[in-house]
């Protein structure tokens, strides 16, 4: 609607802005106006305040009236659509006690008069929205919406199906309201309008509500995704549209959020309302229209309801941090800094952070809130300041670059802001400035916080520099409150958001407590939005029972479209019609997707872990938490290690959806590459990598006892993941169990041999033992040659389905195993290939050996980089290793030694493990299955088994990695025995 000409007044006047809006290429001259009966009324409903035409620039009600005339509208009814024109039809209200409360606002006075003939008594206004806003526009005169209420007059609920924002309710929202909705109408305050004019613009369509969003009339993070929500609902809930089935509504529904979803990109709370609004649609779908509606429309309001609710918890949880952090004891007052507008006009009532700065109002603890004007769009002087002073919060304004002055002062004692994205790391993205006051706040020493929902929570953006940032126009420099304030022609930049990072802050507060840094330093934020979730899907799928739905080739990309990085990743949202999906998964349990976008070169790849076994059926359900124990482990050995694990961009627990970083070609899986008779000359050295960095730093060494302690807590045990492992490695293979199978009858003596072997089993089980009780640091948990993805100069670690915190000898040992049955099928490939794998082969024992000494090397290097630490949780501390001990740094040698060698034996333990059940457990290797001559392939797998026993049994006499080659090679020699059979 707000397509941009100039009209004569708007070229070189200061309302340019506002004219640009209101005078639309439909407007050409003020000549089309003249059928109009609304403009008509318009012009003599301004008279006191706009004496001639040119003074309408700045009348709200006028610009209206071009809006819904103009040459498209000859006639009356040709309005219809326009709910402008429909609400002036019937303009006040019985909410208006009496009209000489309104005696000194020209806007109400304007409004008796521009109520038309169509209007012909006052109680015909009750529906008006523009009327409404004009009672609140009015204040002080005008008591407010709520004191009319109180002196008993009619409640403002139209008809029997009539959910007032305030009934939802009634004690907790505040009174100033950004948002007024009731089933079938929607209205929002203009907030670019504000303080000077409190005025209403009427929502009648999604369409509206982008532009109002967009043009941020509507802004800040919570109240944008409302918004948006109920801008649907009022179409929803228009019945002229004839949707036939639930599939109909699914289908219009997902236009909608997709349109909605392009308004403003930064703030994820928009992106999450509408993700809900398509989840209960995509539920719906089987249902009829009026039910879907019904679904759709009840989860939009209920989003209201939540969002004050939230508000409140958070003002609660954030007083007392603050107060906490500040040390403020004895009912001592504290002064707080904020920035932008974060309260009730940001969000459905009572605001985040300015919800934290009203809750400490309420326990009489504040002495102060300092506001900064926030420019460009000066949210903080013109709607913050409003709010306080609205509600007698004791506030003083402050001009964005006087904050660092202040705090040098002394004048401050914390600093509270919101947030429109809070990555998984905790660094959050907010109005722009937010970065600077962080950094004042570190050089001062103040505590300064983040308040958000958890909608504003997004652990599937894992960083800072992953977050969209919006670029807003320049004119919203160059001119404040349209007039221009900067030099003609001079370039702008004018990012409406900036990113702090998560070390300079000292907590996220959320309705559901504040999540604060772990020993590590880092903001467990993925692992508290999973817990709060988690607890919202059973309340959820409680109410509806098909939550969750299994995607496909279509609804992927979808999905992908939904969520904003991973959009961007495959080439923008605007390049969604030429996106294709295809689903590549070739394993039992989960269904995997490569996403390709507007190029071959942009892909991803979409996880999704069904509740049961894919290959069987809902007949063997599998929990799903599996999927999010993956994608934590590799959200953190990412962070670890981001050079051999891939990125994750989204984890959404409700579809238990990993979406990740497609490697791409040549990238294959390692064990394939090995088959083929490739050399992978910095596998070793990667992997040794990979192992040193992901368990030293989730070990102890690294975060302490209760770093250690509060992290396994969190991640949780893997329980049906290990529980599998303890079976088919540790149990089955040594005796009589229905998966185990091996070459028969080849294998059956060794076989018989292993199984009645009572010292083996006594190992086994002590490794099992250790398995289950030794939780060193978070592993992989399978990490064998199927789950590292190689280039010839590449590596990456995948599939951490497994992972869980357990002995670090067992990740080693897993990938040790598999170079070695790697080694022991070569011969066998060699044999019925007829090529000589003599290279690989050696390449393979030099690669046990370099894994071993990278690993070694870089794990004593990041040991010695952090040195002896004075805390109780240290196993290297100051009083046993410190410089001051005599003996001390000999004795930390000694100790480092000592727990290397532990790491060593158990390693080879577990490889022997490993090596022994991929031969006659349930799950084989490729490398020796696939070698097709039987005689030969029993013949490898007799000398890895031999291989594998001595591992378990010898792991403590094999003192290093030359020592297991040693008697590697001088097995059997296999190789001699495959090259001379031939002949023999
Ligand atoms: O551009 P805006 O005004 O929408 O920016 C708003 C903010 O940055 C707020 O701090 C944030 O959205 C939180 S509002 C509760």
């Amino acid at each position: 609607m707000a397509r941009a000409i100039e009209c004569g007044r708007a070229r070189d006047g200061p309302c340019s802005v506002s004219s640009v809006i209101h005078n639309p290429p439909m407007c050409p001259s003020i000549d089309d106006f003249a059928d109009c009966p609304i403009f008509r009324s318009s012009v003599s409903r301004n008279s006191p305040m706009c004496p001639s035409i040119d003074d309408f620039a700045d009348c709200p009600i006028f610009r209206s009236s071009v809006i819904h005339t103009s040459p498209m509208c000859p006639s009356i009814d040709d309005f219809a659509d326009c709910p402008i024109f429909r609400s002036s039809v019937s303009h006040t209200s019985p909410m208006c006690p009496s009209i000489d409360d309104f005696a000194d606002c020209p806007i109400f006075r304007s409004s008796v008069s521009h109520t038309s003939p169509m209007c012909p008594s006052i109680d015909d206004l009750a529906d008006c929205p523009i009327f409404r806003s004009s009672v609140s526009r009015t204040s002080p005169m005008c008591p407010s919406i709520d004191a009319a209420t109180r002196r008993g007059r009619r409640a403002p609920v139209v008809g029997a199906r009539a959910i007032d924002a305030r009934a939802m309710a009634p004690s907790t929202r505040s009174s100033l309201e950004a948002i007024a909705y009731s089933r079938g109408s929607l209205v929002v305050i203009d907030q670019l309008a504000l303080p000077n004019e409190t005025k209403a613009i009427a929502i009648a369509s999604c369409d509206d509500a982008w532009t109002c969003i967009k043009e941020m009339r509507v802004r800040g993070a919570p109240a944008i995704a409302m918004t948006a929500a109920l801008s649907l609902a009022i179409e929803l809930n228009d019945s002229g549209r004839g949707f036939k089935t639930g599939a109909d509504v699914e289908e219009y529904a997902k236009k909608r959020t997709a349109r909605l979803k392009t308004s403003r990109p930064t703030a994820v709370n928009l992106a999450e309302a509408m993700a809900r609004v398509e989840d209960v649609a995509r539920r719906m779908r089987t249902s009829d229209a009026a039910s879907a509606i019904e679904a759709i429309v009840s989860e939009c309001e209920k989003m209201m309801e939540e969002d004050v609710k939230a508000c409140r918890a958070i003002g609660a949880h954030g007083a007392e941090a603050l107060l906490a952090a500040c040390d403020a004891k004895d009912g001592r007052k504290i002064s707080v800094m904020t920035c932008c507008n974060t309260g009730s006009l940001a969000t459905a009532g009572y605001g985040t952070a300015l919800g934290v700065i009203r809750a400490l109002h309420e326990r009489g603890r504040l002495e102060m809130v300092y506001c900064l004007e926030t420019r460009p769009y000066n949210q903080g002087s013109r709607l913050t300041a409003y709010e306080l002073v609205y509600e007698k919060i004791p506030g003083t304004l402050i001009c964005d670059n006087m904050a660092a002055a202040l705090m040098a002062r002394g004048k401050v004692d914390a600093i509270v802001v919101g947030a429109d994205r809070v990555a998984a790391n905790g660094d959050f993205a907010n109005k722009i400035g937010t970065y600077s006051l962080a950094v004042n706040a570190k050089y001062h020493g103040l505590p300064m916080f983040t308040a958000a929902p958890v909608t504003t929570l997004d652990p599937a953006t894992a960083k800072g520099e992953d977050i969209h940032i919006e670029e807003r126009p320049a004119i919203e420099v160059t001119h404040s409150l349209g007039q221009r304030v900067a030099a003609e022609g001079i370039d702008v930049w004018n990012p409406s958001f900036d990113v702090t990072p998560a070390a300079l802050i000292a907590g996220v507060i959320t309705e559901h407590g504040v999540i604060e840094k772990d020993a590590s330093g880092v903001f467990p934020v993925g692992e508290f939005v999973a817990k709060v979730k988690g607890s919202d899907i059973i309340a959820r799928k409680a109410s509806f029972p098909s939550g969750f739905f299994a995607l496909n080739c279509e609804t992927v990309l979808d999905y992908a479209l939904s969520r904003g990085n991973v959009a961007a990743v495959l080439g923008g949202a605007e390049t969604r019609n030429a996106w294709t999906a295809k689903e590549i998964g070739d394993g039992n349990i989960n269904f995997v997707y490569i996403i390709t976008g507007a190029s071959p070169d942009k892909c991803v790849i979409v996880k999704q872990g069904l509740p049961y076994v894919r290959c069987v059926g809902e007949s063997w359900p599998l929990t799903q938490e599996r999927v999010r124990y993956e994608a934590e482990a590799l959200i953190q050995a990412h962070m670890f290690c981001s050079a051999h694990v891939p990125e994750v961009y989204v984890y959404d627990a409700a579809l238990a959806v990993i979406v990740m970083r497609y490697l791409e070609p040549p990238h294959i899986i390692l064990r394939g590459g090995i088959i083929e008779g490739k050399v992978y000359p910095r596998l070793a050295e990667h992997v040794g990598e990979y192992l040193a960095t992901t368990l030293y730093k989730s070990s102890a060494l690294a975060v302490g006892g209760a770093g250690l302690r509060r992290a396994r807590q969190a991640f949780g045990q893997n329980e049906d993941m290990c529980e599998l492992t303890e079976q088919v490695i540790f149990t089955e293979p040594y005796g009589k169990a229905d998966n185990n199978h091996w070459t028969t009858p080849q294998l059956d003596d060794i076989v018989r041999e292993i199984q009645s072997d009572a010292e083996l089993k006594r190992a086994i089980n002590a490794l099992k033992e250790k398995f289950m009780t030794e939780g060193q640091a978070l592993l992989h948990g399978d990490l064998h040659t199927g789950s590292l993805m190689c280039t010839e100069s590449t590596t990456y670690a995948i599939d951490h389905e497994f992972a869980f915190y357990g002995p670090m000898g067992f990740d080693i040992g897993a990938f040790l195993a598999n170079i070695l049955l790697a080694y022991y099928s070569q011969s066998g490939w060699e044999s019925c290939n007829g090529d000589d794998r003599s290279n690989q082969r050696e390449w393979l024992l030099g690669s046990f050996k370099s894994t071993w000494d990278v690993f070694e090397t870089r794990f004593m290097q990041q040991w010695n980089e952090q040195g002896v630490r004075d805390d109780h949780g240290s196993l290297s501390p100051v009083a046993h290793y410190g410089a001051g001990v005599q003996g001390g740094a000999d004795a930390l040698e000694a100790h480092q030694r000592t727990f290397l060698r532990k790491v060593w034996v158990d390693s080879l333990g577990f490889a022997g493990a490993k090596m022994i059940r991929r031969i006659i457990g349930i799950a084989h290797v490729a490398d020796l299955e696939k070698i097709p001559e039987v005689e030969v392939r029993a013949r490898c797998e007799r000398a890895a088994l031999r291989c594998g026993r001595a591992l378990v049994l010898g792991a403590s006499t094999l003192a290093t990695p030359d020592s297991v080659i040693e008697m590697v090679r001088s097995t059997p020699s296999i190789c001699e025995y495959f090259r001379r059979k031939p002949e023999q």
